[in-house]
């Protein structure tokens, strides 16, 4: 009994740690409306021979949809463990697994050159050390799609916020 309590415990705690952890790192996880996710991706114009990298990817529905609706090759990183398992459960039931690939963990530390549209739902401090490493990373023509979160310094080709109500979504082009 005291086993299966401390095995519990020890899991509890390291959901617990790599949820704080992808919080103090970037963001804490708050999934984005079904609505949104749709709004970000018809606004990056994804194509089916693309890949996309959701930086951050929670529960997978961008990447998952990413593939699903526009027939992309979509990769998710995750650093907490609830969402990466659910969202790894997942894309593995619904036979997703050659098109839809999730990585557990830091998206910093991971080359992002390989990507045709980032997208991410983070924070400003995020966006603001993310814009080094798309600087040095992504290739001329990549689409980086930012949730709410304007990447201070580079101009977004578009600002979509059809309604008052929405929340903006900043779309940028490298040069
Ligand atoms: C605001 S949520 C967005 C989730 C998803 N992209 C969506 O829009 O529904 C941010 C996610 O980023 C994850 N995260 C934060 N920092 C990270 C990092 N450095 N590497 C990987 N994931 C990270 C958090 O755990 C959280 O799930």
């Amino acid at each position: 009994m005291y086993i299966f309590v401390g095995i519990f415990l020890i899991i509890f705690f390291f959901i617990i740690v790599s949820f704080a952890y992808g919080g103090l790192l970037a963001a804490p996880y708050v999934p984005m409306w079904k609505k949104d996710v749709q709004r970000a991706l018809d606004l990056a114009k994804i194509k089916p021979n693309e890949t996309l990298y959701d930086l951050g990817s929670g529960d997978g529905r961008i990447i998952i949809e990413a593939a699903r609706a526009y027939g992309a090759k979509a990769i998710g990183f995750e650093i907490a463990l609830l969402p990466y398992i659910y969202s790894y459960v997942k894309i593995k039931l619904m036979g997703m697994h050659k098109d839809v690939q999730i990585n557990l963990g830091n998206f910093f530390e991971n080359d992002l050159g390989k990507a045709n549209v980032i997208t991410a739902f983070l924070s400003t401090r995020a966006m603001a050390k993310l814009k080094d490493k798309f600087e040095k990373e992504l290739r001329p023509g990549t689409r980086v799609l930012s949730f709410v979160f304007r990447i201070e310094g580079w101009e977004p080709e578009i600002i979509h916020k059809p309604k008052e109500k929405d929340l903006p979504i900043y779309l940028y082009r490298i040069k």
